[in-house]
């Protein structure tokens, strides 16, 4: 009887591992979706959700010379409250990330400018998080001669 007990906890404890197993590799995948930016499906007809979280991107130019200054307006249309909010917006040239800034939704709407000084052709990468509709995310090539 005592040997059935046992064999009967090991095998719970051998399940019981599968089953942690499952749920960490389901939290793991999960975690990736989370942090997958979502984009416009056609940014010429974008939905009213993805309307308020695609950030618009708004350079001063689509071309320059290496070295000039490139103002770029960064806008997200999406409400300011407390409970629903921008929390955070990061800027990428190609895969490098160039800033991140984090926002107070009490005073400050989800806008900035940044200028960069860029020496090559680059891929302009914004993304911005919602506190509960995830992370979004545009891009734009700015061509450098
Ligand atoms: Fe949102």
């Amino acid at each position: 009887m005592a040997e059935m007990d046992r064999r009967d906890f090991v095998k719970a404890l051998v399940v019981g591992g599968a089953m942690l197993g499952t749920v960490q590799a389901a939290g793991s995948v999960l975690a990736q979706e989370q942090q997958q930016p979502k984009t416009a499906k056609d940014p010429n007809n974008m939905t009213p959700l993805e309307a308020h979280h695609v950030p618009k991107i708004e350079p001063a130019a689509e071309s320059l010379k290496a070295g000039e200054e490139l103002y770029v307006m960064i806008t997200i249309d999406h409400p300011v409250l407390p409970e629903h909010h921008i929390v955070q917006i990061e800027v990428f040239m190609d895969d490098k990330k160039i800033g991140t800034y984090t926002l107070t939704p009490e005073v400050m709407r989800a806008a900035l400018t940044v200028v960069l000084t860029p020496k090559k052709s680059f891929e302009l990468v914004v993304r911005d998080l919602c506190n509960i509709h995830g992370l979004w995310e545009n891009r734009m090539k700015i061509e450098v001669a």
